[in-house]
């Protein structure tokens, strides 16, 4: 399919690594112009930047210019602005203290990140989107669907991307501008491997490392298809959204969670329950008392905790049964 993006202006928020710079090197291979936007540039997006006309601008999108420098940079260069990725975001260390630990800082450096960054790009781009009809993909996550106190923050701020993402999409829509949102599962990229990343810290919290973590974690936390995602097939989407291809979707958010989600309805939560370690939907009232997951033979039943239990049980709880299982 031919995705008419050559040509093309695009920014990417958050591209030296993982899924933004899966998604830049996608826009680039169709033919699109990208500006690339991180903290540092690494040496894949160099690389990239040698073969494809990719600006990769160093920049900060946690402070209140930061985002608008990237559109600024995109029309200097290019002279245009036909697509806006907002996938710069992530969370800190798992919240293992549960919700009264977190802090207003925490809060304002997480909401400054996954929803902030959205905001302030958005509010520079559009008038150049609307010029000459353009679109806006924002990345957001299955845990904006799934409150779970570790990355509770996090999906609170995931959540208002979404409730954003409708917003723009009605507002701007009249003025051809369409604003998606792509919510992946696991993706597997240094948030989950890199030393030191929220994979590392969840896995050494629950006594294994990264490995044990991305291979157990699939089946535990009841992903159809059995795995992580790859950068590249979120990427897919992501352009698929981006391009003319898809002109008559605006205001959507795609899960892209190889099965992780399982409820198409709010008001169920979902609890492993059966001793394969499989989750399932229940109705809330179902859920059992105790969140130890006894019937779960698994060496890591806090993944499934982490995954599914969560939702329905209170910090102190999860305190208590982490006592257990952590
Ligand atoms: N990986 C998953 O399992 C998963 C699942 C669902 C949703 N998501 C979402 O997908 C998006 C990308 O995730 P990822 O896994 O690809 O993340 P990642 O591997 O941690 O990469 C994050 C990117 O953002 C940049 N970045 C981080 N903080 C920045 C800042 N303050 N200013 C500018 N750039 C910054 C990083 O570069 P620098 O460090 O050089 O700045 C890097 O390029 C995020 O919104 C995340 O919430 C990920």
């Amino acid at each position: 399919m031919d995705l008419q993006l050559h040509g093309k202006v695009a920014v990417v928020t958050g591209a030296s690594r993982g899924i933004g710079l899966a998604v830049a090197a996608a826009l680039a291979e169709a033919g699109a112009k990208v500006v690339a936007g991180s903290r540092t540039s690494g040496d894949d997006l160099a690389l990239l930047a040698e073969r494809y006309p990719i600006v990769a601008a160093a920049v900060d999108l946690t402070t209140p210019d930061g985002p608008a420098t990237l559109v600024e940079r995109a029309v200097l260069e290019f002279g245009a602005l036909d697509i806006l990725v907002n996938n710069v975001g992530g969370g800190a260390a798992p919240r293992l203290g549960g919700f009264l630990d977190i802090t207003d800082e925490d809060w304002r450096q997480m909401l400054d990140l996954n929803l902030l960054s959205v905001v302030r790009a958005s509010r520079a781009a559009l008038s150049h989107l609307i010029a000459r009809g353009g679109a806006i993909v924002n990345i957001a996550t299955v845990n904006a669907r799934l409150p779970q106190t570790p990355v509770l923050d996090y999906s609170a701020s995931k959540a208002a991307v979404l409730n954003l993402t409708k917003a723009l999409a009605e507002e701007f829509g009249p003025q051809d501008v369409r604003v998606n949102a792509v919510s992946p599962g696991p993706v597997r990229t240094p948030l989950w491997e890199g030393v030191g990343s929220f994979g590392d810290i969840f896995a050494r919290a629950m006594g294994t490392d990264t490995a044990g973590l991305v291979a157990t974690l699939p089946a535990q936390a009841g992903i159809t298809l059995g795995r992580f995602a790859e950068p590249a097939e979120v990427a897919d989407l992501v352009l698929f959204l981006a391009s003319a291809r898809s002109g008559m979707v605006t205001g959507a958010d795609y899960v892209i969670d190889g099965g992780l989600l399982k409820t198409i309805w709010p008001g169920t939560a979902r609890i492993a329950t059966q001793a394969n370690g499989a989750a399932r939907d229940l109705p809330r009232r179902a859920v059992p008392q105790c969140p130890a997951m006894s019937t779960l033979p698994a060496r890591f039943p806090n993944v499934i905790g982490a995954y599914a239990v969560l939702p329905v049980y209170s910090a102190a709880r999860m305190r208590r049964c982490a006592r257990r299982c952590w």
